[in-house]
């Protein structure tokens, strides 16, 4: 399962690539906004700092608009992941950038009709927002669980399951029983999965007894 992190601070995006565990980034207009950077700098940075596939995501709503943002996004670096919604522009975008060989990840997938067609569209990955269905009373963790059955049941449906919306570590652990391809993560739940209080417990308890011990090692 691949680790993605979900946010344009591009300190925290530094500080938890080294821990090895990043396999990409996910942006969205809303976190750009939050960072109060340009998109097209802010990206070249994130992609310097990591080599996987970094989304970024068109503003534009028409085709035509959607293919012009995208080439500009594109040339920042190769491993930038143009970012589309779930729309027929969207998905018209995505088959055109597709044939070029450009990544697409299509975003705000809310139905397993939505990912069907965002499949058929060829994009590299399909954002289903768990989080945002869960907001709403509907079970975000299903939609996973048959996006999977779909697409599990043809070969030619090579789209990626990247999990966005995450909220919690639950959300996580349930992708991946799930066998979802990729976790976009805030970073406040990264720092999350690693937390248990008997973890930070026990090692209080061999410290000290180890201290008491008076040995080094070494
Ligand atoms: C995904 O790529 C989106 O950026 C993100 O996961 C949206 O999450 P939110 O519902 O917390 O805004």
């Amino acid at each position: 399962m691949k680790f993605f992190i979900d946010t344009a601070d591009v300190k925290e995006i530094r500080d938890l690539s080294t821990t090895g565990l990043l396999d990409g980034v996910t942006t969205n207009p809303s976190l750009i906004k939050k960072s109060g950077r340009k998109i097209t700098e802010l990206i070249e940075e994130i992609c310097k700092i990591v080599s996987g596939p970094v989304s970024a995501e068109v503003a534009a709503t028409t085709f035509d608009k959607m293919i012009k943002e995208a080439q500009v996004l594109k040339k920042i670096a190769d491993n930038v992941t143009i970012k589309l919604p779930l729309t027929w522009d969207g998905l018209m975008a995505c088959k055109a950038l597709r044939d070029e060989g450009i990544m697409v990840n299509i975003t705000l997938c809310f139905s397993a009709s939505q990912a069907l067609l965002a499949a058929k569209s060829g994009a590299n990955f399909i954002s289903p927002f768990v989080g945002r269905l869960d907001d709403i009373g509907a079970d975000g963790m299903s939609l996973i669980s048959e996006i999977k059955q779909i697409y599990s049941n043809y070969n030619n449906l090579t789209t990626e399951i990247l999990v966005a919306s995450v909220r919690h570590p639950r959300h996580v652990i349930e992708a991946a029983k799930l066998g979802a391809d990729v976790v976009t993560l805030p970073p406040n739940v990264i720092k999350q999965l690693i937390t248990h209080p008997l973890t930070d417990k026990g090692l209080d308890a061999f410290l000290k007894d180890w201290k008491e011990t008076g040995q080094e090692i070494g």
